[in-house]
């Protein structure tokens, strides 16, 4: 039997010891969770607003998802696509029975979901008698994951670096700039990617008019609008898709994070001509769609969509972006260039260079979990069903930290 650590510095000197330095992690081991907080192995409990970066949507050990763990303990995990199992069949069902789409192919990570929806736009455009179309068009400051196709997809120098020569085929446009977009569609265009909120490069929602303006312009170029929903799709905007809350319909849309509850899973859903594009051989993977992670996902929806988490979600990020613009306004006005996000994905961008200070406070002073991303954006991405008391407390802490560090 492997001999547990005892303590949560045992953890931490032993990782730094044995795992890769890909990340730079909190000095903090977690070891359990029960809704919207974490225990480490001291004991010390934390409100966690980063929800396994907007996986936790449910929070920790819901009660349906340790049931459904349970069921799958004594029945199967795996089987291969070879043959068919019903949580795959089911999951699917609850997609395309709550959507726009028709199909949905399943995957293992976002940038897997990713990785298939480029392919499909490239097959999709041969398909269609156009072989000279490769180019995807995607945004700058995007996040689409880090294979080399999808890290080239993404809009940022920092996620390419060191890694060139990169694949060919992707121009990236100005995010909520249709003009931007369409001086890029030429005759190689085959599609256009992008998230409807962006994520990681610091939670900015897509404006309407620039999601409809591309529906028309795909339209009207025979191109496919493909939508990157990895993080703000399965219900972070209180809908089940993102794009759902501004009624435009992509052709293709990734989803993962949430979808599994802390499983990997992912999925490319897909409607009418793009549903029918890749076929035996063309795309799959092993464990793609397996009976484990699709059971969670289908009691994830389940729970999402039967037990009021998505109406929560829409009514807790409000009162989060009403608490946070009162806060902000009263004690740190000139602190903050904006308060932004949809349902509960939630940023501050502040003035100063780096949010990072703030986010360490929290962790220090107040237990609160949060991050930073694109440098000086707060993010806020908690389990779904946090509630009004646990956002005060987070807000509060960054308060705290802001008066701290006198901005
Ligand atoms: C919008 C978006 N796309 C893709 C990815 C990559 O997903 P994964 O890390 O599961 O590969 C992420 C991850 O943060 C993301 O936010």
């Amino acid at each position: 039997m492997v001999e547990k650590f005892k303590t949560n510095a045992e953890v931490i000197e032993n990782g730094d010891k044995y795992l890769y330095g890909n990340h730079i992690r909190i000095p903090l081991s977690l070891e359990s969770g029960k809704d919207a907080w974490v225990f480490d192995k001291d004991g010390n409990k934390y409100l966690d607003f980063i929800g396994g970066i907007a996986v936790n949507g449910l929070g920790h050990c819901h009660p349906r998802i340790q049931e459904c763990l349970r069921e799958r303990a004594e029945t199967i995990l795996h089987c291969s696509n070879y043959f068919y199992n019903e949580p795959a069949v089911q999951t699917a069902k609850l997609i395309v029975e709550h959507s726009c789409f028709d199909k949905v192919l399943f995957a293992n990570s976002g940038a897997e979901a990713n990785e298939g929806q480029i392919k499909l736009a490239r097959k999709y455009a041969k398909d269609h008698g156009h072989p000279e179309r490769f180019v995807v068009i995607t945004m700058k400051n995007s996040f689409h994951g880090r294979t080399l196709a999808t890290a080239t997809a993404t809009g940022q120098y920092g996620v390419h670096r060191y890694f060139e020569p990169l694949p060919d085929g992707f121009r990236y446009a100005e995010f909520n700039n249709l003009e931007s977009v369409k001086a890029l569609v030429d005759e190689y265009t085959c599609a256009i990617l992008t998230e409807p909120v962006q994520g990681e490069g610091g939670v900015r929602p897509a404006t309407k008019e620039f999601l409809q303006g591309l529906r028309e312009l795909c339209d009207e170029k025979g191109i496919l609008l493909m939508f990157d929903e990895v993080q703000v799709g399965s219900g972070r905007t209180g809908k089940l898709f993102a794009h759902q809350y501004y009624g435009v319909e992509p052709d293709t849309c990734s989803m993962a994070k949430a979808l599994g509850s802390g499983v990997p899973i992912a999925a490319v859903c897909a409607r009418g001509d793009a549903a029918k594009v890749l076929t035996p051989g063309t795309h799959g993977s092993t464990f793609a769609g397996g009976p484990l992670a699709c059971a969670l996902a289908m009691t994830t929806l389940d729970v999402m969509l039967n037990e009021g988490v998505l109406d929560n979600c829409m009514k807790v990020g409000e009162y989060f972006r009403k608490r946070a613009h009162e806060v902000i306004e009263k004690n740190h006005p000139d602190a903050v260039d904006e308060i932004r996000g949809l349902g509960l994905i939630n940023g501050i961008q502040l003035k100063k260079e780096n949010g990072q200070p703030v986010v360490d406070l929290c962790f220090k002073d107040s237990n609160v979990l949060i991050n930073n991303t694109n440098g000086n954006v707060l993010r806020f991405i908690p389990p779904l069903i946090v509630n009004e008391e646990e956002v005060d407390i987070v807000i509060d802490a960054v308060d705290k930290a802001m008066t701290k560090l006198g901005w």
